[in-house]
C-alpha cells in the first residue's frame, strides 16, 4: 500500500485579545486520508498538533454555516471542501474578512446577520393578519410558489458572499447579497404585504441595492447556489420602476 500525501496547511493565527499578539502564519504537516475535508484536517490538527487553533463548526454537512474561511484565496466552507482538489496539497486559510475576527479561523458572523436580519425587517408584514383571530384556519399556500420561497429560503448565513463582496469590504454599513437574499425571500412571499415603495425605503440607497457593482462575487461563491444575479437585478428594476 501506498503512504498517504502530505498535506501543508498554512493558517493564519492571531488572537486580537492577546495583548502583543502579531498575525502570522504557521504550517503544518499532516498526512492526507481518503475523502478528507479542510474540517477533517483542521481537526487533526487541533487534536494531534495544537489544541489552541480556533476554528467554527457545528454541522459538518453544509448546513449550519459555521465553518466558512478563505481556502487558497476563495471564501468557501471547510467542511465540504475536500482536501484532494488541491494538486500540490498545499492549502492556505484564512478567517473570512468584512467580519469581526475571534482568533483565528474564527469570525462573528452572528453579529452581522443579525444587524441584517434586523435592518430588512425579516418576518412577514401583514397588519391584517396581526388582527386576525387566532382560531381563524390558515390559508393554504400553492406548492409552486412555497418552493420559490423554499428555494430562496436556503441561505445557511455563512459569511461567504460578504467576503466575496468588493463593496462590502469598502463599505462597512453596505447590506450585502445575505441581506438581498433575505428580501428577495420575502417579496416573493403573498403574505408579506410589503410594497415596492416600502422596500426602497430600506434598500434605495448606496448602503443597498443601488451601491451593489454587480461583479457576482456572491453568486461566484454562494455555496448554496443561490440565484443572486438574478435576484439582485430584478428588486433593482423593481424599486427603480417604483418612482
Ligand atoms: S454583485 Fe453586488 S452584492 Fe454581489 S458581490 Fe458584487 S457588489 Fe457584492
Ligand atoms: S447567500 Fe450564500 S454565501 Fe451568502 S450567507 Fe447565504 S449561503 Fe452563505
Ligand atoms: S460545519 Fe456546518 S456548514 Fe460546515
Amino acid at each position: 500500500m501506498s503512504s498517504p500525501r502530505k498535506l501543508k496547511l498554512n493558517v493564519l493565527r492571531y488572537d486580537p485579545r492577546k495583548e502583543g499578539d502579531e498575525p502570522r502564519m504557521v504550517t503544518y504537516e499532516l498526512d492526507e486520508a481518503p475523502s478528507m475535508t479542510i474540517f477533517i484536517a483542521l481537526n487533526e490538527i487541533r487534536r494531534k498538533q495544537d489544541s489552541s487553533l480556533k476554528f467554527d463548526f457545528v454541522c459538518r454537512a453544509g448546513i449550519c454555516g459555521s465553518c466558512g474561511m478563505v481556502i487558497n484565496g476563495r471564501p468557501d466552507l471547510a467542511c465540504r471542501t475536500l482536501t484532494s482538489q488541491f494538486e500540490d496539497g498545499e492549502i492556505t486559510l484564512l478567517p473570512l474578512p468584512a467580519f469581526e475576527l475571534i482568533g483565528d479561523l474564527s469570525v462573528d458572523t452572528g453579529k452581522f446577520m443579525r444587524a441584517m436580519s434586523e435592518r430588512v425587517e425579516s418576518w412577514i408584514h401583514d397588519e391584517e393578519a396581526e388582527r386576525r383571530e387566532l382560531t381563524v384556519l390558515e390559508e393554504p399556500m400553492d406548492p409552486d410558489t412555497a418552493d420559490r420561497i423554499y428555494e430562496l429560503d436556503r441561505c445557511i448565513e455563512c459569511g461567504c458572499c460578504i467576503s466575496a463582496c468588493g463593496t462590502a469590504r469598502m463599505r462597512p454599513a453596505f447590506l450585502g447579497a445575505a441581506g438581498f437574499m433575505r428580501v428577495a425571500r420575502f417579496e416573493a412571499d403573498p403574505r408579506d404585504k410589503r410594497t415596492a415603495e416600502g422596500w426602497y425605503d430600506l434598500l434605495g440607497d448606496d448602503d443597498g441595492i443601488f451601491g451593489c457593482m454587480s461583479l457576482m462575487g456572491c453568486e461566484d461563491h454562494c455555496p448554496k447556489d443561490l440565484p443572486h444575479q438574478n435576484r439582485i437585478a430584478y428588486m433593482r428594476r423593481k424599486l427603480v420602476q417604483s418612482r
